[in-house]
């Protein structure tokens, strides 16, 4: 008999998110197991007491999902999972806490689509704003966009944790190799002025930007909302919109929203689920892996 398919998913917090079962079962996943308060030093114990059980074969068909909240402790928790296994007994290993890693790599990719086509560049050397940049969402994207040559500033309500933030991004998950700046909510409209691209990833329902604030952005070419929860993060731009011409812009800046970004974030998720049943090599994936197939995806769909 084939052994099923156990995918062992870990969270620090009290519950298992519900989509990310349904996203595992629905890529190929048989049994979706939870493991919920999960601590970092209790990683190397679950990882090996599963790598253990099967044999090369078997273990072909089990692996480790990484959830939570906290962007750091997931990539802490991946690392830590990485160098528990002991070849040949090892398993893949995806982490993508709060959906974060897929729903930035979607909402990126859709953005240097319509670059692309809309003004006939990319994200290198851009200006890249990521209001509500302190969440999960907020930091993957304001790697992802940085380690592809834009310069990003990450906007909260307070400067203090802005910063401490945007050092965490830098050091943890750009090696020190990129520089994202921090900034205050109180100073968007100076920077504003300098603008290429402004991302919303604040919590659900906050409107970040004006239709005033859109207007008064000179070179603003595209602005892409995370937030399906009315008001919409970024005034004039619809859930459904996906590229679309935003009314009242100046620059002739497109919008993005939350549905169309969903749709990659979705497909960016199920091919990574679907890459770890079926790479023949143990794979460890996180929020550079989801631009990767991000992109794939886009493409695809030109
Ligand atoms: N479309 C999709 O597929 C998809 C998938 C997943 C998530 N999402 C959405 O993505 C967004 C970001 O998710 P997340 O988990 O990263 O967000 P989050 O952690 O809940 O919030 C992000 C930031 O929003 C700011 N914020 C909170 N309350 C605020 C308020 N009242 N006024 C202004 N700013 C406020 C906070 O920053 P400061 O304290 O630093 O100001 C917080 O760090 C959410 O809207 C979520 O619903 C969308």
């Amino acid at each position: 008999m084939e052994k099923p398919f156990i995918l062992h998913m870990l969270t620090t917090a009290k519950n298992l998110s519900p989509f990310d079962v349904n996203m595992a079962l629905d890529a190929g996943w048989v049994s979706a197991v939870p493991y919920i308060n999960v601590e970092a030093d209790e990683v190397q114990g679950l990882v090996q007491d599963a790598i253990f059980s099967r044999s090369k074969k078997g273990l072909k068909r089990t692996g480790i999902f990484i959830g939570g909240r906290d962007t750091k402790q997931a990539m802490d928790m991946l690392n830590i999972a990485k160098s528990s296994m002991v070849p040949p007994f090892e398993v893949p290993v995806f982490a993508d806490p709060s959906g974060a890693f897929t729903t930035a790599a979607g909402m990126v990719a859709a953005a240097e689509r319509e670059l692309q086509n809309k003004f006939d560049t990319g994200l290198s050397g851009k200006n890249v704003l990521c209001l509500g940049g302190t969440g999960p969402v907020g930091q993957a994207a304001a790697v992802i966009c940085a380690k592809a040559g834009a310069n990003v500033r990450l906007v909260g309500r307070q400067l203090e944790k802005a910063q401490r933030i945007a050092d965490i991004c830098n050091e943890e998950f750009g090696n020190n190799k990129i520089n994202i700046l921090a900034g205050a909510d109180g100073d968007k409209d100076q920077y504003l002025q300098e603008v290429d691209i402004v991302f919303a990833t604040g919590a659900a329902g906050i409107q970040l930007l004006s239709s005033e604030q859109v207007a008064a952005a000179p070179q603003l070419k595209v602005a892409a909302d995370v937030n399906a929860v009315p008001p919409a993060g970024i005034a004039g731009i619809d859930a459904f919109h996906d590229g679309t011409p935003i009314a009242g812009s100046n620059s002739g800046a497109v919008g993005i929203g939350a549905l169309a970004i969903g749709n990659i974030k979705y497909q960016s998720q199920n091919r990574l689920l679907i890459k770890m049943r079926e790479s023949d090599e143990p794979v460890y994936l996180h929020f550079e892996h989801a631009f990767q197939v991000a992109q794939d995806y886009v493409k695809e769909t030109a």
